[in-house]
């Protein structure tokens, strides 16, 4: 998808990774960094300022920053949620221990906000200001991700609000950053945040279904991760919803339990989620969003050739399988 900036991407970021003492503070975030990943949010931030600018180049510092962040975020996450795969290799707490996955954590995000220096003037003021309430709404996020499975009662609209704030705000972040990089003002570069929120949603609705659903030779996470920890998903939410009540009683149960081998509750709370329709309407969600998407790309100040990249780029999004 999109390898050329892929490729410019890879090739700078390569040159930036932190050669530095200690190692074992260093060492972890270079491996989360090279472990690979779909480089989603660089690409899109690019992508943005290519559109606005013709040029990308300008924006590989603050692309940097958005994925910095995220590696970031991602070994924190694995601590939280108690992975032990990432992109298909071990997570950076289960390789080294929880203390490095903090520590190392702790130093990207610092790293994150040093690839910002790159910019000046008012550039810079608007970068990092956006950086700063993103990330704050990340961290909001992942809180309320964390409180939910402890929440008795959990409304989609909730749910929501969780995913759009955990996952979505980066991705519009990103895509804004790249559209102000490449000079457009706040307000107009706002139509590429939206577009990156309605995506985003998309994106984790998908997220969501393939860790339950997906592929363990090519998805990377461990499958059935989110129904081990008892995390309301749109799944969850959904076939409570629509299943009968003795299914739901069933399910319900699971979400209280936590066995020492899962495989029996994950096939069970699998097939509640199948035969209550529940997979279904997800993926009519998924759908929603992404053409929720494909409207916000008409606002974008580009000609009409440019905005086909992003429509394609959310379509192809949506086909993938990890
Ligand atoms: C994983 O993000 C975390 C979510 C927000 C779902 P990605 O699926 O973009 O992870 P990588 O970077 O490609 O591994
Ligand atoms: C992660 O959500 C969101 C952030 C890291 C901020 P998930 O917990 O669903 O991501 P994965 O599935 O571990 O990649
Ligand atoms: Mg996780
Ligand atoms: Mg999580
Ligand atoms: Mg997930």
């Amino acid at each position: 998808m999109l390898s050329q900036y892929q490729t410019a991407f890879l090739k700078y970021m390569e040159g930036q990774l932190p050669q530095k003492s200690p190692l074992s503070l260093y060492e972890p975030a270079s491996y989360i960094m090279q472990l690979g990943g779909k480089r989603i949010r660089p690409v899109l931030a690019l992508l943005a300022a290519d559109a606005v600018d013709n040029s990308f180049e300008k924006a590989l510092p603050a692309a940097l920053a958005v994925e910095v962040f995220h590696n970031f975020s991602l070994v924190h996450d694995d601590i939280m949620d108690e992975a032990p795969l990432r992109r298909g290799k071990e997570t950076v707490h289960q390789k080294w221990d929880a203390n490095t996955g903090i520590l190392s954590g702790d130093v990207m995000l610092v790293w994150a906000y040093e690839c910002l220096n790159s910019y000046s003037g008012n550039l810079f003021k608007e970068l990092t200001l956006l950086f700063s309430a993103t990330a704050r709404k990340v961290c909001e996020g992942q809180q309320y991700d964390m409180d939910f499975p402890n929440q008795e009662v959990v409304s989609k609209q909730e749910y929501l609000k969780m995913i759009e704030y955990k996952t979505a705000v980066l991705l519009g972040c990103s895509l804004q950053m790249g559209a102000l990089v490449g000079g457009l003002s706040k307000s107009s570069s706002q139509s590429f945040y939206n577009f990156g929120i309605e995506l985003g949603l998309a994106f984790q609705l998908q997220d969501d279904y393939l860790d339950a659903f997906g592929n363990p030779e090519t998805f990377g996470k461990q499958i059935g991760g989110d129904i081990i920890e008892n995390k309301k998903t749109m799944l969850y939410l959904l076939a409570l919803e629509m299943s009968d009540s003795s299914d739901r009683d069933i399910l319900k149960k699971h979400f209280e339990s936590t066995p020492s081998n899962p495989s029996e509750k994950i096939e069970q709370v699998k097939n509640i989620f199948l035969r209550s329709g529940a997979v279904e309407e997800i993926q009519q969600m998924m759908k929603m969003y992404t053409e929720k998407a494909l409207v916000e790309v008409e606002q974008f100040s580009i000609n009409e050739d440019k905005k086909k990249v992003f429509k394609a780029f959310a379509l192809e999004l949506m086909e993938r399988k990890l």
